[in-house]
Formats: structure tokens, sequence, C-alpha cells
């Protein structure tokens, strides 16, 4: 990135909304939102189950298209240029390649992005950040359900992306495991100088981060304020 880049934002959204038609009655999984993210911001995203925070991940990725609205990546470029590597996301559902091994998981993305030298060095390496270089010869599904959401976030920043996006990343391990996933990744993205936007129902978690959204019934509000579960 260069200085540039660096004073616009990453992502500028206004009014973004998503509409999904379900058995002929139309969803609004998000209605209009306006929001920006810039470099370096650390954002949790709260809200009730269904409230829409990942169907708006998932605009803020690129991975989806909103129904109506303006979003735009002013640093970053068109949506086609967002991967691989700019915009990571750690997905809520499990996401790894069955037949790849974890290591091989891990390096995926900087095959993609045509990294030529020591991809499993590097793999091993964002393994190690989570203390999970002991997996690296293992199969997705010999993991447990807390190890592959680590495993998707080693995955997730090694491509030294610009905004990592996870979606629950503690939402399978106990307490003082998330606690421990969340001190790694605040202090890699505060060493790459990456922005973080994590949904989670963790208030600990969420408190970790100096900016609290908050979804209810599809409305986006970026004001901080106490998160209902
Ligand atoms: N692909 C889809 N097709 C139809 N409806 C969808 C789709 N994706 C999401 N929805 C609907 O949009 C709403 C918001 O879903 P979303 O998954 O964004 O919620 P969430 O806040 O992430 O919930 P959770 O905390 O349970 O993960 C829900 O009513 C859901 O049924
Ligand atoms: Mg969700």
């Amino acid at each position: 990135m260069n200085t540039t880049q660096e004073s616009q934002a990453l992502v500028v959204g206004k009014n973004v909304s998503r509409s999904f038609e379900q058995g002929g009655t139309g969803v609004q999984a998000v209605a209009p939102a306006s929001f920006e993210i810039a470099f370096g911001d650390r954002i949790a995203i709260a809200g009730r189950s269904g409230s829409g925070k990942s169907t708006l991940l998932h605009l803020i990725s690129g991975i989806d298209i909103p129904s109506a609205g303006d979003l735009s990546w002013p640093a970053l470029g068109t949506r086609e240029d967002l991967r691989p590597g700019r915009i990571a996301v750690m997905f809520q559902s499990p996401s790894l390649l069955p037949t790849l091994s974890v290591l091989e998981n891990v390096a995926l993305p900087l095959a993609l992005l045509g990294v030529a030298v020591d991809r499993d060095g590097k793999a091993l390496e964002a393994l190690g950040l989570f203390g999970l270089e002991d997996l690296a010869g293992k199969l997705p599904e010999e993991l447990s359900g807390g190890q592959a959401q680590r495993v998707a976030l080693a995955r997730a920043i090694v491509g030294q992306p610009d905004l990592v996006i996870a979606d629950e990343p503690t939402g399978q391990v106990d307490r003082a495991t998330g606690t421990a996933v969340m001190e790694t990744l605040i202090s890699w993205a505060e060493a790459s100088g990456a922005a973080l936007l994590i949904a989670t129902h963790d208030q600990a978690i969420a408190d970790r981060l100096p900016h609290g959204w908050q979804m209810d019934h599809g409305r986006l509000s970026t004001a901080r304020q106490e998160m209902a579960l």
C-alpha cells in the first residue's frame, strides 16, 4: 500500500441493503446501512442470531452483492480487485477444503497470490501464532470445531491482508481459549496494520475492540452500545 491508498477508506457503504426471497416473501437481511472502515480499524459487530451480521460481512468482503445502495473499496479498487488477498474472510461455517491437509489449506492463499518462496514456512508461522503447528499434517476432519476455526483464522491472515473479516471466530471454543485467540489476532493486526471486523456474541471480546457495531433486525448502528446477545 502507498500513502495515497492509506489516506483513503478501505470500505465505504452508502445505504447498502440486501434482501432475500424466501418462499415468495422478501426478507430484508440488511436494511439500508451507511458505514466506513479505515486502515487499522478494529470493529466488533454484535447482534442477535438472524440480525444480519453474516450477510453484512459477506457484502463488505465483496463475496455478496447489495440489492441496493453503493458499496466501494476506495483504497483497494473494484470488487474484482479484492481477491485474492486484500480482504480475507474467516467464515462462520466450516470452510477448510476437506482433501487438503491443514498446512496445505493455510498455504493456499499464498499460492493464489503467486507467492513463490517458502509458502509452507509462512503457513507454519501463521499456524504457530495460534499454537497449531502440531496439526499441520492432519486433515480437516481430524480437527475439533474450535481447532478448525483457528486454522481458518491462520489461513485468513497468512497473505497479509489489509482487512480481516472473522465471523464468530471464537464461537466454538471456551472463554479462555477465545480470549487467547483474540489477543493473538489483535497483536497480529497491530503489527501488520491490518483492520479487523469481527462478529461475536461475546461481550468480553467485543470490549477488546475500540469500535462496536450493532445489528438489530437488519438495522446497523455504528455507535458503541451494550450488546444485545
Ligand atoms: N442466502 C440466503 N437466502 C435467504 N435468506 C437468507 C440468506 N442468508 C441469510 N438469510 C436470512 O437473512 C437474515 C440474516 O441472516 P444472517 O445469517 O446474516 O444473520 P446473523 O446475524 O449472522 O445470525 P447468526 O448470529 O445466527 O449467525 C436471516 O433471516 C436469514 O434467514
Ligand atoms: Mg452469522
